[in-house]
């Protein structure tokens, strides 16, 4: 019974061995550099409304409403004199009339204006209590740029709500307003980063355990029905046996070429 727990001691020590020189390891570990780079960009740039960083993951979609503003008329600014509707949907630009490319808009009679381009949609801040979407506006009529930002305040109580909407006319037009939403809070990723099994350990895990179980119930099989002992105990014993021959060999090999050359180191020695 002992060379067979030998046998499976060595067959584990070898699944081991092979976790780590197919590289899974390396593999894993890779995997979680991605994660790391990926939340650095996530939290410079974000052409979506989703952000990892370590603290957790910043997901606004839910707030989104596709094709139509989440949040119509919350506000009222001047521009130039005349007053003006703005409206905003955290993720998608939607079409409020002549243009159709920015997720904040300012209608009003006669104008409108594009007050926050998705595509320039950026993430920023330090996580957790100061995170900001900002936005450069696509309308070039007032002659200055129009930069947005909303800053994102966590409060679990709430869906959405905007307050401290401010208009500033100085060498740029600057928008900023406060989103309270339980959607501005991050949420604690799951996998706390390279601690996780990636999926590789897994298969090479279940790969291991089966072989494992493999050989202990055909080893039971062996024993129990068909009575047999010994190393015909093992699944394929005859394998097992060549194996066994095959290793023996090559230890000796080694064995006598070690001792070959200690010898002769001995003998140069005693000459000298
Ligand atoms: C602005 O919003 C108010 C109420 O939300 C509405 O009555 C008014 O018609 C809107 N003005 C424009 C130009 O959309
Ligand atoms: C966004 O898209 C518009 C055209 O739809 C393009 O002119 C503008 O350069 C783009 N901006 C960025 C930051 O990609
Ligand atoms: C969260 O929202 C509720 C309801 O609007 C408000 O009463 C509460 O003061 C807010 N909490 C924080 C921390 O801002
Ligand atoms: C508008 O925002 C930009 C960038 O944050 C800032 O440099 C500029 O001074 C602001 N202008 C005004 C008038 O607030």
């Amino acid at each position: 019974m002992l060379i067979q727990f030998l046998v499976l001691f060595s067959a584990a020590i070898s699944c081991q061995a092979s976790l780590d020189s197919i590289g899974f390891d390396e593999w894993s570990s890779k995997s979680g550099n991605l994660q790391q780079q990926e939340s650095e960009a996530a939290s410079a740039s974000a052409g979506a409304c989703k952000a990892t960083f370590a603290q957790g993951t910043l997901d606004l979609s839910p707030l989104d409403s596709a094709d139509k503003p989440r949040f119509k008329n919350f506000a009222k600014v001047q521009i130039m004199g005349i007053s003006y509707n703005l409206s905003f949907n955290p993720c998608s630009p939607f079409d409020c009339g002549v243009i159709a490319t920015d997720s904040i808009c300012a209608t009003g009679n006669l104008m409108t204006y594009g007050m926050g381009e998705q595509n320039s949609s950026r993430i920023e801040g330090q996580p957790p209590s100061s995170l900001r979407l900002r936005y450069k506006g696509s309308s070039q009529l007032p002659l200055k740029p129009i930069l947005s930002t909303v800053r994102l305040v966590c409060n679990a109580t709430e869906d959405g709500r905007i307050s401290n909407v401010v208009l500033t006319d100085g060498g740029n037009y600057n928008l900023t307003f406060d989103l309270h939403s339980r959607y501005c809070c991050l949420t604690p990723s799951p996998s706390g980063g390279n601690t996780g099994w990636s999926p590789g350990d897994v298969i090479v895990l279940l790969f291991c355990l089966s072989v494992a179980l493999y050989i202990l119930v055909s080893m039971l099989i062996n024993g129990l029905v068909r009575r047999r002992s010994g190393a015909d105990l093992l699944p394929n014993g005859q394998f097992w046996c060549h194996l066994a021959l095959l290793i023996k060999d090559g230890f000796e090999f080694s064995f006598k070429t070690i001792r070959s050359c200690l010898c002769k180191g001995r003998e140069n020695y005693s000459k000298i």
